[in-house]
């Protein structure tokens, strides 16, 4: 496995043997079986497999979020050698923002509610990290967690608005065995906050069952998520959310397909998950 720091690093790699095709697995580190079944998809359906480890200065709209969260380089290195990872980008700040650095790839709609509502900001360092990244790796496959659903549709738009010449391959949710999302913030929660935790889940879940049996009013599927996460006296909702899939805009009536998301703040941690019925 390959380490490089430069972007011009990733690239002598990446081309040094041109005719092949690269999967790309862009992380933030603090790797989690979430993260590794993207490795093994872009493992199986690619040539050569990149992953970045980079936590990105300029997503972080809480200072606080960004101090803590969690960094385990060496845990993560042995894990992607032993997926078979071809190379690592690892750079530091200044690789990716040399002094002077003055773009900002910014999308108007997609970006603006839920995670965008809550995260000023958020979406902007996201989006021009990522197209950085789509710049230097230039990989033929680039692989997203679901759970991130509006990371992803925000990607997808930019991907069709730039014209970026690759597929994005989306992951499921990968789920502890009580239904936790996984997360590289789950260490950050206290037991009492990590056993309450799975409530997301199941507030999902019991939308997800009331949309099974024809239920498909939003504000009714609103309130059910609600009642839940209610009733869990550690759990602190930021936003509950029904919405269009692909746009992100709330439905006001029922529709073919839905993304039920949440976030929920556990004391300081805020956990999101998502759901999609159709
Ligand atoms: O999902 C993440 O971990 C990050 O937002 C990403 C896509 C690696 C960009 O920093």
């Amino acid at each position: 496995m390959q380490q490089a720091i430069t972007g011009d690093e990733v690239r002598a790699v990446r081309w040094a043997e041109p005719g092949l095709a690269w999967g790309l697995v862009p992380t933030m580190g603090a790797l989690h079986e979430g993260h590794l079944s993207l490795v093994r998809a872009a493992r199986a359906a690619n040539d050569r497999v990149g992953v970045s480890i980079f936590v990105n200065p300029t997503q972080f709209n809480n200072p606080e979020d960004l101090i803590k969260y969690p960094r385990n380089v060496e845990v993560d290195l042995a894990l992607l050698r032993e997926e078979g990872v071809d190379l690592v980008w690892l750079p530091r700040v200044e690789d990716v923002y040399p002094p002077g650095f003055q773009t900002t790839v910014s999308l108007a709609h997609v970006t603006q509610p839920l995670e965008g509502a809550s995260r000023p900001g958020h979406f902007d360092g996201v989006a021009t990290v990522v197209a950085k990244l789509f710049n230097v790796f230039q990989p033929m496959r680039a692989y997203f967690g679901q759970k991130d659903a509006q990371q992803v549709a925000m990607i997808q738009q930019m991907v069709r608005d730039l014209n970026f010449n690759l597929e994005i391959v989306v992951g499921p949710i990968v789920r502890e065995v009580d239904g936790l999302a996984m997360s590289s913030r789950n260490v950050r929660l206290t037991p009492e906050q990590r056993a309450a935790a799975p409530v997301l889940y199941s507030a999902l879940s019991s939308a997800c069952a009331a949309w099974e049996s024809g239920g498909r009013s939003p504000d009714d599927l609103r309130r059910v998520m609600t009642d839940a996460l209610n009733a869990e006296p550690l759990a602190r909702v930021d936003y509950i959310s029904v919405a269009d899939p692909v746009t992100l805009v709330e439905l006001e009536d029922s529709a073919k397909r839905a993304l039920l998301s949440m976030a929920v703040y556990f004391g300081e941690v805020r956990l999101i998950d998502n759901m999609v019925v159709e």
